[in-house]
């Protein structure tokens, strides 16, 4: 029934509207039952157009109530109407104002895009094609027009109107309505706008911008929740003067306002001046918060904050161009976050995330690159890859040109931009353009898909005291992309000594390297060092230079050399884990490892811990064993979930087993009576000693006692939810118990019920589906809050291999049989949770028929929307 080609759009085809939008006027009449939007556009046809072109408006399920044009009505043949949009047969070869009415039904708006409502107060989400359900429109982010909007509501049911840019006026519209009027003076596209009315409680602040300008700060929520905001509005006031700092930009409006809604499909979203945030990453207290929850409020706020200029002051021509805003602006938030907390930490944090998530994707049949250049359905290239990887690739133009040279392509690209919608060519130009340097080969890691091998191999020769490495660079084929191109990839090297310091030399030669980086830029290269005096271990991608794979000839015990005395900490964190990785892919694959590699690993892992000069929260991170999808994906084929499970679990016996008592020693010192902060330095020490309690747990049997005592007697949400997730992650005696209890006292708060749906999806236990299909069948469930199906259903699919992929298809089923009812409600959530099955082609055969035959049931239903078909027609190619 579908064909191939059925609506796709594609890059090549990119062609300027024949007419603009030169201002908006909008009029929102809102009430219980319906709410009226009255469109008045100024348009007028761009130099060029011919005479008689017709212009074409997006709709979504939108039904036109009247239309006039320069305020006299239309007739009917001047227009046609359908669910899709409204054409102009003829518009008039000059500027003119169109005047439509539309009805909309919030209410019954279950897919969160356009306006809809979230416990009773009304709000919008329009990125990035939402807006086409508000009004007719040029739906594109290449239309940039000021925005006025004029909003009448009832006052009882939303005391509180709020739209972007800056409030005009307000006042008493008669009987129980009153009415405010919005003004955005900065031209933005359609999907930066919002607007919120509701019966909101809010805090305020203020923040004064470096030239002076004093500007007014509010996080509007749900009454009763005002308390929980101020670390959002703190990290709001923080991430202001740092971009000040870090970038020279500043703030823009005279009011920034942020506002917490409960039912929302993203993280949130940075329209101008009026930020919309999932309450999840707004809402925080110690008792109902973890760390974790703390740390992702921060970096949100900082990445919503920080589109102000990186997106919305300088937006995207295309959709294609997405990662231009998006990459970029995760860029500016890890970098914000390592320094307001820890480099290093942030650094292997985000790694860890971009290996997790983003690997698997561009390794499996999702496959795309930051810059896609065809896709049917938008919603689905709101990825990992779009924005993580995007962000490598800005992280590795920073490295490459240097902060200095970064810092003027930056400045230039703001001067140059600055108003304009534009693309990733004119993004690299501007870098090029400041340092007089040529991008051409680095411009491949937009275009080509596919995490790049990097085989490293080396050799030393005592006579001539010279060291030759050797890089060769692979990139696998991806869907549509068959041959790959040699990119440039920065490598961040040192060379170390015996004794473990740093190692110079008297040369170089075979390739280009500028001090500690070496611009590898060629299928292979061989360099030669010469001055050598002895054979050195290379110290190679430090910090993470570019997003690769790496194998080497490195064996464990240089690996171990290197996590004890490299100076990069990313490098001495990443040798722990490649060790222990292999140790458990080999494991899994029934070559077992000997003692004394165990025993070397286990000495690695106490060094660190006893090593006073390492911060807290990098022991955690270096002692962390890496997770059983990490290592499935280093098995990479014919991969069985279980015996990756064994094989981990074995492991951690075989390594704590002879030192639990010093570890538990270590767990117990760390315990703190100090009153609960979420700063970086008190959450490093509860993260080491929750990872010690996850190592006792998963190696000995004094672990599951010390973790039903830590739930019942924690202090805060961080150290109970950590006892839980262990528990129930290796099923303990009383995991079951633990659960059971956690669901009882936390009833009434929904975001620690998601915290519970995510502890119960880890169990591992054969019952766990059976448990989820109640949980999710049980009358009461949430089922139209994108948050509960994706805290229940994310975790299920991404991180419980061994349930998921159950031999017996039953994991496969019950995804897909959830995914086809929430599609009906919720397309995007829907196809969110069906990319899970990307891992199907690393799994044992049997296992991946049953995946296969799940999703081909799947596509046998009627009525599936764009957004799921998508996926799984990728996933079934
Ligand atoms: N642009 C938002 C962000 O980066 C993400 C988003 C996309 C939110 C689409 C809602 C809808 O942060
Ligand atoms: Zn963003």
């Amino acid at each position: 029934m579908r064909t191939e080609s059925e609506h796709t759009i594609y890059l090549k085809d990119y062609a300027p509207t024949p007419y603009r939008i030169v201002s908006a006027d909008l009029d929102f009449r809102i009430r219980e039952e319906a709410t009226r939007v009255r469109a008045q556009l100024t348009i007028e046809p761009r130099p060029g157009t011919e005479p008689g072109t017709p212009l074409v408006l997006d709709g979504d399920e939108l039904k036109l109530d009247s239309i006039a044009m320069d305020g006299a009505p239309m007739v009917l043949s001047a227009y046609t109407s359908d669910a899709n949009g409204l054409t102009l047969v003829e518009p008039p070869p000059r500027r003119f104002v169109l005047e439509t009415e539309v009805t909309l039904k919030p209410e019954a708006n279950t897919r969160l895009m356009g306006l809809y409502r979230s416990g009773g107060t009304w709000c919008t989400q329009c990125e990035p094609e939402g807006f086409r359900r508000i009004t007719y429109y040029l739906d594109r982010p290449d239309i940039l027009a000021p925005f006025k909007v004029r909003m009448t509501a009832p006052r009882s049911l939303a005391p509180i109107l709020l739209a972007n840019g800056n409030l005009l006026e307000q006042g008493d519209a008669g009987e129980d309505m009153h009415y405010a009027v919005w003004e955005d003076p900065f031209p933005k596209p359609a999907y930066l706008f919002a607007l919120v009315a509701g019966d909101l409680g809010s805090i305020t602040d203020s923040f004064t911008t470096m030239s002076g300008r004093e500007i007014a700060l509010a996080i509007y929520c749900a009454h009763g929740k005002e308390d929980e905001c101020h670390y959002a509005m703190d990290s709001l006031k923080r991430s202001m003067a740092w971009d000040e700092r870090r970038f020279g930009r500043e703030y823009d409006l005279d009011v920034f306002n942020i506002v917490a809604v409960s039912d929302f499909n993203f993280g949130a979203m940075e329209n101008k001046g009026l930020n919309i945030f999932n309450d999840r990453l707004v809402f925080a207290k110690p008792e109902t918060a973890t760390d974790a929850n703390y740390h992702g409020i921060e970096r949100v706020i900082a990445h919503e904050y920080f589109h102000n200029w990186t997106g919305n002051r300088i937006t995207c021509r295309d959709w294609f161009q997405l990662c231009l805003k998006e990459g970029l602006t995760v860029y500016r938030d890890q970098e914000f976050t390592s320094d307001e907390r820890s480099r290093p930490v942030q650094r292997i944090h985000d790694v860890q995330n971009l290996r997790t998530n983003q690997f698997p994707e561009d390794g499996g049949p999702l496959a795309h690159p930051p810059r896609p250049d065809n896709y049917r359905e938008i919603n689905n290239f709101y990825t990992t890859t779009v924005y993580e990887k995007g962000a490598e690739v800005v992280r590795m133009l920073a490295t490459l040109l240097g902060e200095a040279g970064f810092r003027k392509g930056m400045d230039l690209y703001f001067e140059r931009h600055d108003g304009e919608a534009t693309t990733i060519e004119a993004f690299l130009k501007v870098f090029e353009d400041a340092n007089g340097v040529d991008l051409a080969q680095f411009g491949i890691w937009y275009t080509q898909a596919g995490t790049p091998q990097v085989d490293v191999t080396d050799s030393y020769d005592a006579a001539s005291q010279t060291y030759t490495l050797t890089l060769a660079q692979k990139v696998d084929p991806t869907p549509g992309q068959a041959e790959k191109q040699p990119l440039l990839i920065p490598v961040r090297f040192g060379l170390i000594g015996p004794n473990g310091s740093p190692m110079g030399w008297t040369g170089v030669s075979g390739g280009e390297v500028r001090d500690d980086l070496i611009l590898f830029d060629r299928a292979s290269v061989t360099l030669t060092f010469t001055g050598i005096a002895s054979r050195p271990v290379p110290s190679l991608f430090r910090g993470f230079s570019a997003p690769v794979k790496v194998t080497s000839n490195l064996g464990q015990e240089q690996l171990l050399f290197l996590a004890r005395h490299d100076s990069d900490p990313f490098n001495r964190w990443d040798a722990l884990q490649t060790a222990s990785t292999a140790l458990i892919a080999d494991a899994a694959r029934g070559k077992d490892w000997s003692g004394t590699d165990i025993d070397a690993l286990r000495q690695a892992l106490l060094d660190t811990l006893d090593d006073p000069g390492l911060d807290p929260a990098f022991k955690a991170q270096a002692i962390a064993i890496p997770a059983a999808t990490v290592v499935a994906r280093h098995i990479g084929h014919d991969v069985d979930p279980d015996a990756v499970a064994a094989a981990r679990k074995r492991l951690m016996t075989a390594m704590v087993g002879p030192v639990a008592e010093r570890l538990e020693a270590k767990y117990r010192a760390l315990s703190s009576s100090e009153p609960y902060s979420p700063d970086a330095g008190q959450a490093g020490r509860r993260s080491l000693r929750n990872g010690l309690l996850g190592l006792l747990v998963a190696g000995s049997d004094r672990g599951a006692p010390l973790a039903t005592a830590q739930y019942t007697g924690a202090a805060n949400m961080t150290d109970r939810y950590a006892a839980m997730a262990i528990a129930a992650h290796y099923w303990t005696g009383d995991a079951q118990a633990i659960l059971g209890d956690f669901r009882t006292i936390h009833a009434g708060d929904p975001l620690v019920f998601d915290k519970w749906l995510t502890a119960s999806a880890q169990a591992p236990d054969d019952r766990v589906v059976e448990r989820m299909r109640a949980i999710l069948a049980a009358p009461d469930f949430p089922r139209t809050n994108p948050n509960r199906l994706r805290s229940l259903l994310g975790p299920f699919v991404m991180s419980n291999m061994v349930q998921f992929a159950r031999k017996d298809g039953a994991g496969f089923r019950f995804i897909t049989e959830a995914v086809a009812e929430i599609d009906r409600v919720n397309p995007q959530v829907a196809s969110r949770i069906l990319t899970g099955f990307r891992i199907l082609p690393i799994l044992e055969p049997a296992r991946r028929d049953k995946g296969r035959e799940a999703l081909a049931a799947l596509r046998d239903r009627e009525g599936l929307s764009r957004n799921v078909a998508d996926i799984l027609d990728r996933l079934l190619a």
